[in-house]
């Protein structure tokens, strides 16, 4: 068992997850409406990291006998009036999301929860590579993506990654 204030951190958590999920489906519906399946392409591979970081959230209340309490999932509802602002929201929902996961994390050493403080290290590292790629991409888009041929050599990159 878990101590009470981590475990209900963790649960809310999972929920945050697959908020963020259904974010970046968002955002990748937005991509394929504008023709940019290079873009769209990338907020699906990161839409279903999402779903990953939730579920072993999940395992980890699982193998530790907490019970999960699964909330309803707000409605993604950013405004989205131009192809670069799914790029500077995803940037600032991730540095939220590392917010969220320092929050478990200084609650676990508070009660001197050394377990979760090490499963949480995989979190910390991988906040820091969510936040790098976003800030890359939006770098990029800044430098290259405000004319048309700059765009599409992006989109043609992103695609290509996948
Ligand atoms: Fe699960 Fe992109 O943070």
């Amino acid at each position: 068992m878990l101590n009470k204030k981590v475990s209900d951190l963790i649960n809310e958590q999972i929920n945050k997850e697959f908020y963020s999920a259904y974010l970046y489906l968002d955002f990748a519906n937005y991509y394929y409406d504008l023709g940019l399946d290079g873009f769209a392409k990338w907020y699906d591979v990161q839409a279903a990291e999402e779903r990953d970081h939730a579920m072993k959230l999940r395992d980890y209340m699982v193998d530790n006998g907490e019970k999960v309490t699964l909330e309803a999932i707000d409605k993604p509802n950013p405004k989205l009036e131009s192809a670069d602002t799914p790029l500077k929201l995803g940037l600032e929902h991730e540095r939220y999301v590392t917010a969220l996961i320092n929050k478990i994390y200084k609650t676990a050493i508070e009660v001197d929860d050394y377990r979760t403080m090490q499963f949480l290290d995989w979190y910390v590292k991988e906040q820091c590579e969510e936040e790098k790629n976003a800030e890359g991409l939006l770098k990029k888009y800044e430098l290259f993506g405000h004319e048309a041929k700059g765009l599409y050599s992006i989109d043609k990159d992103l695609a290509a990654r996948q």
